[in-house]
């Protein structure tokens, strides 16, 4: 049986085109193979958002071409992010690929591989204009429970950092009908909760006439019988709006969890990076969320060492932080990309000072994250249970509350073993008895039938 392997690095919208892609092998009679050395096809799935993870995907390139030249039959492909920006550097660097294609290539895939089977040529495809099709597209969804939805591609903000917008190509809105129609179908297959993707969802539509808009297709969805719980990602602050806070609070499937990149708290830094909002904006979209929905969690991504940061401006990012007082927080180091309008800026700041800066605010972040879950010692919330628990801790499972907490907890043990996943998708009551910065344990109050 031929076998496939794919490795994905980088955000949920590359962990959804890499289910798509597997749709498509598994459509064409492929296995998934759990060893990387027993695969026919080897696909890594690239970001390039920072330098980092660039220098970490040609390292295991490198692993992968031995693989091929011991097993020359092996079909070696590289696509996503970082194919997109540099097709040339890899065959530069890795000159047994046989596939570069880009993020936009991953709903055709399988005409490519196909054209590959037949003359076993290497295949560069990396145009990210073509048309956003997903009809018809099979998946292979990881998650039994919750399915990703891409409900746009692209990016137009052009953040002056940000290498995304060259990547995935100009925004393109999917037709509500063809997203409620998918959604329609995932419920027939037992999902429970949806997650919206697109790199800013405030401007689904805005590239279509007489079209829904965000606010609108949430209305959509959430009168879907059968979906029991949406979420979306990314906001942009400069498009969040109490019109959107009202759809969310008066939506019961609509998710109280939004995550709001800050980026920076100094208005300053927040100009250089082209990102179209000040701290007082954002402030005041935080009062209205907590002030419509004072139970709503709130997280964010944030960057340190931004070209011209001064001292100054990281206090204000730490000040941001200790009156926002996030859930969470994704934080970063400032990583140069070439071709980004930040990467011309003098004043980098140097690597030492980042690291400090990173470090410092992971800790503030840590602190106020544990002291939120804290909280929520003693209380009992309700979770959609996803999957058993990693460390294959006996009856040991996990799910989230609509707040996207993770909660890990035992079902109660009848004496006769494992219950055989039996769990999984279903909601539960749990009482949370300790807690970390990151995950909240609890006992098992009830199952509900919903
Ligand atoms: N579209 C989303 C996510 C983009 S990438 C958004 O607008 O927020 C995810 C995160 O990576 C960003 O929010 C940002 O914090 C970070 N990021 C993007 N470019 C970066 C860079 N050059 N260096 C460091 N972090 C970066
Ligand atoms: Fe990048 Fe900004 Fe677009 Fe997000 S909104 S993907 S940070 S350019
Ligand atoms: Fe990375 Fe591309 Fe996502 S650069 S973060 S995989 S959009």
């Amino acid at each position: 049986m031929a076998m496939y392997y794919i490795k994905t690095f980088g955000c949920q919208m590359n962990v959804n085109d890499s289910e798509i892609i597997a749709g498509q092998l598994e459509d064409m009679g492929y296995k998934m193979a759990t060893d990387i050395s027993s695969s026919d096809i080897i696909i890594l799935n690239t970001c390039c958002v920072r330098k980092k993870v660039e220098h970490k995907i040609y390292s295991m390139a490198g692993k992968v071409s031995q693989i091929k030249t011991e097993k020359p039959g092996v079909i070696f492909g590289i696509c996503g992010c970082l194919a997109q920006k540099e097709k040339e550097n890899i065959q530069k660097k890795i000159p047994l690929i046989d596939l570069i294609f880009g993020p936009s290539q991953a709903v055709s895939f399988r005409s490519i591989l196909e054209q590959y089977l037949l003359n076993k040529k290497r295949i560069i495809n990396c145009n990210n204009r073509e048309p956003f099709n997903l009809q018809n597209v099979p998946i292979k969804y990881h998650n039994p429970i919750s399915a990703f939805v891409q409900i746009m591609k692209g990016c137009n903000n052009f953040c002056s950092y940000c290498i995304v917008p060259f990547t995935r190509g100009p925004e393109e809105s999917r037709p509500a009908a063809e997203i409620i129609d998918k959604i329609q179908q995932l419920v027939s297959n037992g999902y429970k909760e949806v997650f919206l993707l697109g790199q800013n969802v405030n401007s689904y539509g805005n590239d279509m006439k007489n079209h829904d808009n965000l606010l609108s297709l949430l209305t959509k969805i959430n009168k879907i019988k059968g979906i029991e719980r949406i979420r979306f990602t990314t906001s942009h602050p400069k498009d969040f709006n109490l019109g959107l806070i009202k759809v969310i609070k008066n939506g019961e499937k609509i998710c109280e969890h939004i995550h709001l990149p800050i980026q920076s708290g100094s208005d300053k830094i927040l100009k250089r990076m082209n990102r179209k909002y000040n701290m007082e904006h954002y402030s005041q979209i935080v009062r209205y969320i907590r002030e419509n929905m004072p139970r709503a969690s709130i997280t964010t991504d944030v960057m340190v060492g931004f070209p011209g940061e001064t001292d100054e401006d990281f206090r204000c990012t730490v000040k941001a932080f200790e009156e926002i007082k996030f859930d969470s927080a994704y934080t970063f180091m400032y990583s140069n990309r070439e071709k980004t309008l930040a990467s011309l800026f003098d004043k980098q700041v140097d690597f030492k000072v980042k690291k400090e800066r990173l470090w410092e605010l992971i800790d503030i972040q840590k602190k106020i994250s544990q002291q939120k879950n804290e909280k929520m010692i003693g209380k009992t919330v309700e979770i959609l249970i996803e999957n058993k628990s990693k460390k294959g801790v006996r009856n040991q499972y996990w799910g989230k509350t609509r707040t996207n907490k993770v909660v890990v907890f035992k079902n109660k043990d009848n004496g006769k073993g494992d219950y055989n996943n039996i769990l999984i998708g279903k909601f539960a009551d749990i009482n949370i008895r300790r807690v970390d910065a990151y995950t909240l344990y609890g006992e098992l109050v009830n199952v509900k039938e919903k």
